[in-house]
């Protein structure tokens, strides 16, 4: 493993369940510590069963999240919040529901609305008028995008609406019956809405991802890895299991 320069604190655990648990007491004793802290939420496969195990810790009586605010990464452009595969419905159906977030608590970039500089502008004041992010969960594209900020000759710092890649389209295609229905854009918070967190906690599990991660912390900065950034940050975890981390 080249630990040489990082300042990123790299846990490698057994497996997915694992993974989610430990992902899982972070996020709550963030919030336990912190009674109003200010989320930043991913969604995707990786993060299903981190929420599941948030939602049983609130059912325990464990953790409130009463005086939580919570900001979402990305949204695809043009599904309504009503649609199954919009990432509204992903945060309500995995873990609003199942907590005491308060409705007006909860931001999530919205995938309609023809003012996309507005609505762009209007999320980053939103952000900054809530404190800024105290603990931001990631996943990671399999092509080494965070939120939906693409690899590419040029990063955007601030929340953007970018047009998504054949490989992100391909890999998210398996949430939609045919990859023809899978949205061509999406809004989303740039690098720097992202790199402004005080606490990023990176989750990646399984072989698909070891790629990623190895070029994340390879010790190069590249617009072709946009996870690779998260070097520059002082408080990365990047939490993964064995296969994620295979080629560490
Ligand atoms: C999407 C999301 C990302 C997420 C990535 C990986 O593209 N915009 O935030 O990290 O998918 O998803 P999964 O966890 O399903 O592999």
């Amino acid at each position: 493993m080249n630990e040489g320069a990082l300042t990123v604190r790299i846990h490698v655990v057994e497996n997915y369940p694992e993974l989610s648990l430990r992902a899982a007491g972070i996020v709550a004793s963030q919030v336990i510590l912190k009674e109003d802290t200010v989320l930043g939420l991913a969604t995707g496969s990786t993060p299903e069963e981190m929420y599941r195990e948030l939602a049983q810790l609130h059912r325990e009586g464990k953790v409130d999240f009463s005086r939580v605010t919570t900001f979402n990464l990305d949204e695809y452009r043009g599904l309504d919040p009503g649609h199954p595969q919009s990432y509204h419905y992903y945060m309500r159906q995995h873990f609003f529901d199942h907590v005491n977030i308060k409705p007006e608590n909860i931001h999530i970039p919205p995938g309609q609305g023809a003012d996309i500089p507005t609505i762009c502008q209007d999320y980053e004041q939103q952000i900054a008028a809530a404190g800024g992010i105290d603990l931001q969960v990631l996943g990671i594209g399999v092509n080494g995008h965070i939120g939906f900020n693409e690899p590419g000759s040029h990063l955007q710092t601030e929340t953007h609406l970018v047009d998504l890649t054949a490989e992100t389209i391909k890999a998210n295609s398996r949430f939609f019956s045919t990859p023809k229905e899978v949205p061509r854009q999406a809004i989303t918070m740039g690098m720097g809405s992202i790199m402004q967190a005080r606490r990023i906690l990176l989750l990646a599990s399984g072989k698909s991802k070891s790629a990623a991660i190895r070029d994340t912390l390879g010790g190069r900065v590249t617009t072709a890895v946009p996870a690779s950034f998260l070097q520059l940050h002082r408080r990365v975890i990047l939490l993964l299991d064995r296969e994620a981390a295979a080629l560490l």
